[in-house]
């Protein structure tokens, strides 16, 4: 019998992280399709990722996960179907490992079984793991060992909090906010201030490009966009500090949200957690100044990766190799009720 397929799966609201094992790597594809009025499949991941925002009015840009979880079956099962068909990735009837996101229901983890287990991955098992408890492998940690991690995963649509101890989840948290929801605070203040209309890929951009660092240099950047007393496309010079400005309130949520949560942890773990700090996890981690932030207005050390929003992947990639880490990853198994 042919080596069964393995795969561990990161499946993102802004990107799709994925480990085979049998060619032993890591590939991405932004988590999006692109469709046309009949619904037809215009093209999926980073290439539909890169018509957004620039398709004729016929041509629609489509996210199919909505703050961690699958809000638009039908895309996604394509997304992946068209992957499939690809042929150079997948290959139908293997053994998945997901990682689901903090803190969502029986329900919502069940659409990641069947999204994998009926479509035309056709898989043959679906293991589960928690997020967070995957980004803390990810990160070098020895979880089953440790009594206390803090992940922070800050993601395309959503904050995810997990309080580790001894391989298990003890709390973890999902909120609403993430680069998405920053663009849009982003989007809205260069409008408001500046009568200036940008795209929310604009404004990603930018957050890439000047990030959160107390800027008082008066610097600026140049942006393209449309003139909304006049109508008429044109670039406009903003001062860096405006992102920061934009994401304040955002990020003081942030803050407000880790402090509440570590407050809520046992008396063994949080002294733990006040004295190795928090890991975090997430694309986000990646921008300018947001570690350093964390660990201005919480006190604590913030700890992180050079490639943050692999940890999960990575993760992932660890637990279907080693066996006494597979063992964290549990079954999911078949409702036949509901597909009988
Ligand atoms: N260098 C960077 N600076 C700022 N934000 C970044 C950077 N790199 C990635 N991001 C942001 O990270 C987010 C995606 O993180 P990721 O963990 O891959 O998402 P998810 O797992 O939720 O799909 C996006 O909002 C993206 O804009
Ligand atoms: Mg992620």
């Amino acid at each position: 019998m042919a080596k069964h397929h393995v795969y561990g799966i990161d499946l993102g609201s802004y990107e799709i992280k994925v480990y085979d094992l049998e060619k032993d790597n890591i590939w991405t594809e932004k988590n999006v399709v692109a469709v046309d009025s009949s619904g037809a499949l215009l093209a999926v991941g980073d290439h539909a990722f890169a018509m957004y925002e620039k398709t004729p009015p016929d041509i629609e840009v489509v996210f199919p996960m909505h703050e961690g979880v699958i809000s638009d079956f039908q895309h996604i099962q394509d997304l992946l179907q068209y992957l499939l068909d690809a042929g150079s990735t997948f290959a139908a009837g293997g053994e998945y490992t997901i990682a689901v996101p903090a803190d969502v229901t029986e329900l919502e983890k069940r659409a990641f079984f069947d999204l994998l287990v009926h479509s035309s991955a056709k898989a043959r098992s679906v293991k589960v793991i928690e997020r967070g408890v995957a980004d803390a492998i990810g990160l070098g940690l020895d979880v089953q060992r440790s009594d206390g991690v803090f992940v922070a995963n800050f993601g395309g649509e959503t904050l995810e909090l997990s309080v580790i101890a001894a391989g298990g989840l003890v709390f973890n948290q999902r909120l609403p906010i993430g680069g998405r929801v920053m663009d849009r605070l982003i989007v809205e203040r260069v409008r408001h201030h500046y009568n200036f209309l940008i795209g929310l890929t604009t404004a990603e951009k930018l957050r890439m490009k000047v990030g959160i660092k107390d800027d008082r240099s008066g610097r600026t950047v140049k942006i393209a966009g449309r003139d909304l007393l006049y109508g008429v496309p044109t670039v406009k010079q903003i001062p860096a500090s405006l992102v920061r400005a934009s994401l304040k309130d955002l990020l003081e949520q942030c803050v407000e949200a880790i402090m509440s949560l570590i407050e809520r942890t046992p008396p063994e773990i949080h002294r733990i957690i006040l004295n190795d700090g928090i890991y975090v996890a997430g694309g986000l981690a990646r921008m300018t100044g947001l570690p350093q932030y964390i660990n201005r207005a919480t006190g604590l050390h913030v700890h992180t990766s050079r490639k943050p929003e692999m940890c999960s992947v990575r993760g992932l990639e660890q637990i279907v190799k080693l066996e006494e880490l597979n063992e964290l990853a549990y079954s999911m198994e078949e409702d036949t009720e509901r597909w009988a």
